[in-house]
C-alpha cells in the first residue's frame, strides 16, 4: 500500500476496503460504522486547515476505495479520475451541500457522492436566529464595547436596536432550513413571515396560519404570511432577510448592488447559506453607506478570507462558517458521510428518503444497510430502497 507524506491515523489497519477521511471528524461513531463494514480507516491528522488537490491525491494513493471529503475541497475531475484510477467508487461530503463537488465528473468516473441532509436543519437555523438576534440587538458591538472597559454607566441612548416582535422577516429559499428558521422568528418573536421560493411552502404556511389564530384566540395580534413572486419582493418587505437558497449558477450574486438598494434603511441581511450568494464588496459598501443598516454572516465569497473593509464595520457580524457546529450535528453529519461510504463498498441499496434519516442516528440500534444520501443515485443506476422493503 503506498505510504502518504500527510500524517494519517490508522483504524483497524487489515481492514479489506481502505476508506480515507480527509479530516478528522467528530465522535466516534462514524468511524465503528466503517471499521463494521470491513474497512482500514485513515484519517488525515495534517495541521493544514485546507487540503490542496495534490494533498487528497496523495491521500488517495494507488489503492483506495473510498473518502470522506469536506466542503472547503476542490473534488472536480482530477480528483474522481484518481479515486477511480485508485479503484475506488464512492465518496462523501460531509455536508448537505455539494456546490464544491461535480458531480457529473463523479458521475463520469463511476463514484457515488453522498451529502450529508436533514441531520443540520434546526442547528442551522438556529444560528440564523442567533446572527439575527446578535444584529438586531448589537449583541457583538456591546460585548466589544464592555471588554474594551468603555462602559462607564447606564445611558437611555446605549446601543439602540431593532425590535423583532411584529416586525416582517422575509426568507429567500423556504426549503428546509429557511422554513424552520422562519418558524422560530415566528414562534420566537412572533415575526410576520413574506418568503420567496419557486415552490409553495405549504407546511410553513399551514403552521404560521394556525399560530397567528392560536394568537388570536389569546386577544394577541395575528402572525401572517405571504408568498411573492419575486426577491425584490421580499427585499423591499421585509425587515429582517435571512438568505436559504443553493448555491447554482442562478443564485451566484442574488443579492447585489441594486437589491441591497431595495432593502430598508434599517434592514438586516443574514446569510448562513454559502457566500457567493452575496456581491460581497456590494455589501461593504452598502454597510458603508448605511450605518443603521446590518449583515450577519456565517460564509463568505472567498472564505476563509473576507473582503476588504467588513471586518471594520460595526454593523457587521462575521462568524466563521458555524453553522451546523453543534455536537448533535456535527456527529450526525459524520455519521452519515461514513454509512453513505460503507453503503456503497458494501453494495447495499441507497435509503428511499434522504430528509428522513433519523434510523442512522438512533446509538441504540444498528444503522439501516443502505447509504442514507447519494445524490447522483440515479444516474449512476444504483438500487433505491423502496419503503415497502424497509
Ligand atoms: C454546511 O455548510 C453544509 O452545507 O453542510
Amino acid at each position: 500500500m503506498a505510504t502518504s507524506p500527510l500524517s494519517v491515523e490508522v483504524h483497524n489497519p487489515y481492514g479489506r476496503f481502505r476508506v480515507i477521511s480527509t479530516k478528522p471528524m467528530p465522535g466516534s461513531r462514524w468511524i465503528n460504522i466503517l471499521v463494521d463494514a470491513g474497512c482500514r480507516v485513515e484519517v488525515c491528522t495534517e495541521k493544514k486547515t485546507i487540503l490542496s488537490v495534490a494533498d487528497i491525491k496523495e491521500l488517495i494513493g494507488s489503492k483506495c476505495d473510498g473518502v470522506i471529503g469536506q466542503l472547503t475541497e476542490d473534488w472536480g475531475d482530477e480528483l474522481f479520475a484518481a479515486l477511480k484510477a485508485a479503484g475506488g467508487h464512492a465518496f462523501s461530503n460531509m455536508a448537505v451541500g455539494y456546490n464544491n463537488v461535480n458531480v457529473e465528473a463523479a458521475t463520469r468516473n463511476g463514484v457515488a457522492v453522498g451529502n450529508t441532509p436533514g441531520v443540520l436543519t434546526e442547528t442551522t437555523a438556529e444560528l440564523a436566529a442567533a446572527l439575527t438576534l446578535a444584529a438586531a440587538r448589537r449583541v457583538v458591538e456591546a460585548d466589544s464595547f464592555m471588554r474594551a472597559g468603555k462602559y462607564d454607566g447606564w445611558l437611555p441612548t446605549l446601543f439602540i436596536g431593532n425590535l423583532l416582535k411584529g416586525q416582517t422577516v422575509g426568507i429567500i429559499g423556504a426549503g428546509r432550513i429557511g422554513s424552520a428558521y422562519a418558524r422560530m422568528m415566528v414562534e420566537g418573536f412572533k415575526m410576520n413571515v413574506v418568503y420567496y421560493d419557486l415552490y409553495q411552502a405549504t407546511r410553513l404556511e399551514k403552521f404560521v396560519t394556525a399560530y397567528g389564530k392560536f394568537l388570536e384566540s389569546q386577544g394577541e395580534s395575528p402572525v401572517t404570511w405571504k408568498r411573492v413572486s419575486t426577491v425584490e419582493d421580499v427585499l423591499r418587505l421585509a425587515d429582517v432577510v435571512s438568505l436559504h437558497p443553493v448555491l447554482d449558477k442562478t443564485t451566484y450574486h442574488l443579492i447585489n448592488k441594486d437589491r441591497l438598494a431595495l432593502m430598508k434603511k434599517t434592514a438586516i441581511i443574514v446569510n448562513a447559506s454559502r457566500g457567493p450568494i452575496i456581491d460581497e464588496v456590494a455589501l461593504v459598501q452598502h454597510l458603508q453607506a448605511n450605518p443603521e443598516f446590518r449583515a450577519a454572516l456565517d460564509v463568505f465569497e472567498d472564505e476563509p478570507y473576507m473582503k476588504p473593509g467588513l471586518s471594520d464595520l460595526p454593523n457587521a457580524v462575521v462568524v466563521p462558517h458555524i453553522a451546523s457546529a453543534s455536537k448533535w450535528t456535527r456527529e450526525g453529519m459524520a455519521t452519515l458521510a461514513a454509512a453513505n461510504v460503507a453503503g456503497k463498498l458494501k453494495g447495499c441499496p441507497v435509503w428511499h428518503d434522504a430528509n428522513n434519516v433519523m434510523p442512522f442516528l438512533d446509538e441504540s440500534s444498528k444503522p439501516p444497510a443502505a447509504s442514507p444520501s447519494i445524490v447522483n443515485a440515479k444516474n449512476l443506476g444504483l438500487k433505491i430502497l423502496t419503503a415497502a422493503k424497509l
